[in-house]
């Protein structure tokens, strides 16, 4: 085939598939390729029947996603990873995974996301699981529904939002396995900076991996880190549910991982200080942090994170204040922006009664304690005194 081709054929081939390199990229590249090709067929025949390692279409797995998936193992500590396109595809497709069905049941967290939520309230029931929501905090409550519903799975969250409850996951681990069932943990705020769920006991880590891990509010990720086992388990479903993770975000997420503990130690200790000056303010009636002596799982979150910090997330109470008053406050921010995200290097406030919250009803954000006045606060990486000097003249306006 040594002709000359036409332009046609030239256009599609040229320049591609040069001899293989005898250099090793020092980041991984952004693989952008669905198929792959293997000098003998026999090969990609092993790769498809799983008896070699290897790519042989995206949705079944591709490097730059792997070498994601293999950061984010190591520092969960755990067997394997596997990364979705979003949390919210990471923690269906771990409920699946933890054998979550028609005729069994869930008991989760009722402060659990409010996708999460929604997820769990919605589409499960109609697929006839049964979903019993708790106080995770409760452990008696957590004792009566695994006794009555004999669920497949509990699922709770490391930190809750927006009330920065924190769940003592070994204890909750202990509880679930006596019962047959296995832990999630959705440990999204906390990140493996704070907490390892593995660790800890629980069968599954998830985070949505747009937050913290990713941190710099450009890639949306979600990734699930669990045993090799569950990861095989997991990647076999991921074939047939395809809410795989593309290359280039998993490149992104991968590089906000390189900075991960450095951004959380300076998110942690301007929480604090923006937890500790707010808590002093006249025009704050709470300050919901765990970091916080007051906070009604201080105690538990020092043990678990281990003197690490308190995460960057908090949320407050103005004082007598409805929508009008902390949209008011809220647009009078200059340097913290009002977006809907979390986790990352900017400060950002969001009203959770009508952004994370929404789909709840009215009376179900009553139950858990979500006033008309609370904003929620993920505290960036800037200088502590520039977030609490905007918080302080927005206050003051
Ligand atoms: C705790 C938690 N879990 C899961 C999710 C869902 O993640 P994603 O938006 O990446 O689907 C979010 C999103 O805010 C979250 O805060």
């Amino acid at each position: 085939m040594t002709e000359k081709k036409s332009i046609y054929t030239q256009a599609v081939h040229a320049g591609e598939r040069g001899p293989h390199p005898d250099f090793t990229p020092v980041n991984t590249p952004i693989y952008h390729s669905v198929g792959y090709l293997y000098d003998d067929l026999r090969d990609l025949d092993a790769v498809f029947g799983g008896e070699r390692p290897g790519f042989v279409y995206t949705r079944y797995g591709s490097p730059t996603v792997l070498a994601f998936e293999q950061a984010v193992a190591t520092l969960e500590e755990a067997g394997d990873a596997v990364a979705f396109a979003s949390g919210m595809a990471a923690l269906h497709a771990v409920l699946l995974g933890a054998g979550v069905r028609a005729g069994q049941a869930v008991v989760a967290a009722a402060d659990v996301y409010g996708a999460t939520y929604a997820l769990l309230e919605r589409l499960f029931p109609a697929l006839g699981v049964r979903v019993r929501f708790v106080d995770i905090t409760d452990h008696d409550q957590v004792a009566r529904a695994l006794a009555e519903e004999a669920p497949a799975t509990v699922l709770c969250e490391v930190v809750s939002n927006p009330l920065m409850k924190v769940a003592d996951v070994p204890v909750l681990a202990e509880m679930a396995h006596a019962a047959g069932a296995t832990l999630i943990v959705d440990s999204t705020f906390a990140s493996p900076y704070l907490l390892r769920p593995l660790e800890q006991g629980a069968d599954y880590a998830v985070h949505s991996a747009t937050k913290y891990l990713g941190g710099h509010g450009d890639v949306m990720a979600g990734v699930v880190a669990c045993s090799a086992t569950r990861g095989r388990d997991l990647r076999e479903r991921q074939k047939l549910l395809g809410a795989n993770l593309g290359p280039q975000e998993a490149w992104l997420a991968m590089r906000g991982l390189k900075t991960l503990p450095l951004r959380m130690r300076q998110h942690c200790a301007n929480a604090q200080a923006v937890a500790e000056w707010l808590a002093g303010h006249p025009a704050v009636a709470a300050v919901h942090y765990p970091g916080m002596a007051g906070h009604p799982q201080h105690a538990l979150a020092a043990r678990l994170f281990q003197g690490r910090g308190y995460g960057g997330m908090l949320s407050f109470d103005l004082r007598g204040a409805g929508q009008a008053e902390v949209f008011r406050f809220m647009q009078a921010l200059e340097l913290v922006l009002p977006a809907t995200t979390l986790g990352d290097v900017y400060s950002l406030t969001l009203y959770p009664a009508h952004s994370s919250h929404r789909l709840l009803s009215p009376e179900a954000r009553a139950a858990l304690g979500i006033g008309d006045g609370l904003v929620r606060l993920s505290v960036g990486i800037e200088d502590a005194q520039d977030i609490i000097a905007d918080l302080k003249q927005a206050l003051e306006r």
